[in-house]
């Protein structure tokens, strides 16, 4: 049997890779000096694409394939493949939900508590000798029992706020529509009066068109310098120049985030900034979690090729 050929959009772990290899003929694509003539010379073999959620598949590369039928995406998140582009021509698209959901919450929950304790700069503390002489860190700030907003209660934003049910904090969220499943959290209907009764505002939306840039300053501004603003979800759902100047005038007190916008090359004005915690993209990185989605990645490309059902199919 004469092995599809697939278009590898991004570096997977080497267990992926060796999955994959049994079934297709990978092109990497990350790995070509120029994709131009990367794409003319595989391009009218290539019937698959794998590739990553924050790197997706644009319009131009989907039409430059002629052959292409799927897409499987390594993450929840298809902001940036162009649905559009692949509706038009009968591919399909498939993703890795619920498999990565609860390792994304531990993650916006371990920032919540690393930054409102500055548990980075105290253990630099130790490892620098301040401890022994300087004496003991600066007090840091309380999180247990405090005003948590959750806006996006999907998949993740449920299991965020479930999280910070047991940290006692006071939660409410936003979304299209209150949630019957949301319990006694209460639904406030806009992100801006969220933000303004909230001492730590989550970001847990979908990335895309309609939520881009969601949180702007007039929600930066509502959470204000007591406000800690946690991103799990995409970049594009804040003004993240909105988000920097907040940060540099102190109009917001802290952010902790996860995703950025040009990522892995962030705004170097991040950089600069005391009140900020910097994480590389990694909610969703741990073992476990990312052999579920390579699994997934994957089972759906060989669904796909064996004529069986989509697992986790998009479109
Ligand atoms: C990334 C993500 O796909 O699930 C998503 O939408 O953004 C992540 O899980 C992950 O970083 C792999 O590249």
């Amino acid at each position: 049997m004469t092995k599809p050929h697939i278009l590898q959009m991004g570096a997977y772990p080497a267990w992926d890779v060796e999955a994959l290899e049994e079934r297709f003929v990978l092109h990497r694509y990350f790995e070509a000096q120029d994709k131009q003539a990367f794409v003319a010379e595989h391009g009218a073999n290539i019937r698959g694409i794998a590739t990553r959620g924050e790197l997706g598949a644009s319009k131009e590369l989907i039409e430059a394939l002629p052959s292409l039928e799927v897409i499987s995406v390594y993450g929840v998140g298809f902001d940036a493949v162009n649905l559009d582009a692949a509706r038009a021509r009968g591919i399909r698209v498939t993703n890795t939900p619920d498999v990565l959901t609860k390792d994304v919450a531990d993650l916006a929950l371990a920032m919540m508590l690393a930054s409102s304790r500055d548990v980075v700069g105290a253990s630099a503390w130790v490892r620098s000798g301040n401890w022994a002489g300087q004496g003991n860190y600066p007090l840091q700030r309380r999180a247990f029992g405090k005003r948590a907003g959750v806006l996006g209660l999907g998949r993740i934003g449920f299991e965020v706020a479930k999280r910070l049910a047991g940290f006692d904090m006071d939660i409410a969220y936003c979304d299209v529509s209150a949630k019957d499943f949301a319990g006694d959290w209460q639904f406030i209907d806009s992100a801006r009066d969220l933000a303004a009764r909230s001492d730590f505002l989550f970001v847990t939306l979908t990335g895309g068109a309609a939520t881009r840039h969601v949180v702007d300053r007039e929600v930066i501004d509502a959470l204000g310098p007591e406000g800690m603003l946690i991103n799990v979800s995409r970049a594009s759902n804040i003004d993240e120049d909105a988000l920097l100047s907040a940060l540099e005038e102190r109009r917001l007190g802290w952010a902790a985030l996860d995703v950025f916008e040009g990522e892995p090359r962030i705004n170097p004005r991040f950089l600069a900034l005391d009140n900020v915690l910097l994480q590389p993209h990694q909610a969703s990185g741990t073992v476990e979690t990312r052999k579920a989605m390579g699994k997934l990645v994957h089972d759906n490309l060989v669904a796909h090729f064996d004529g069986a059902p989509l697992l986790t199919p998009v479109i």
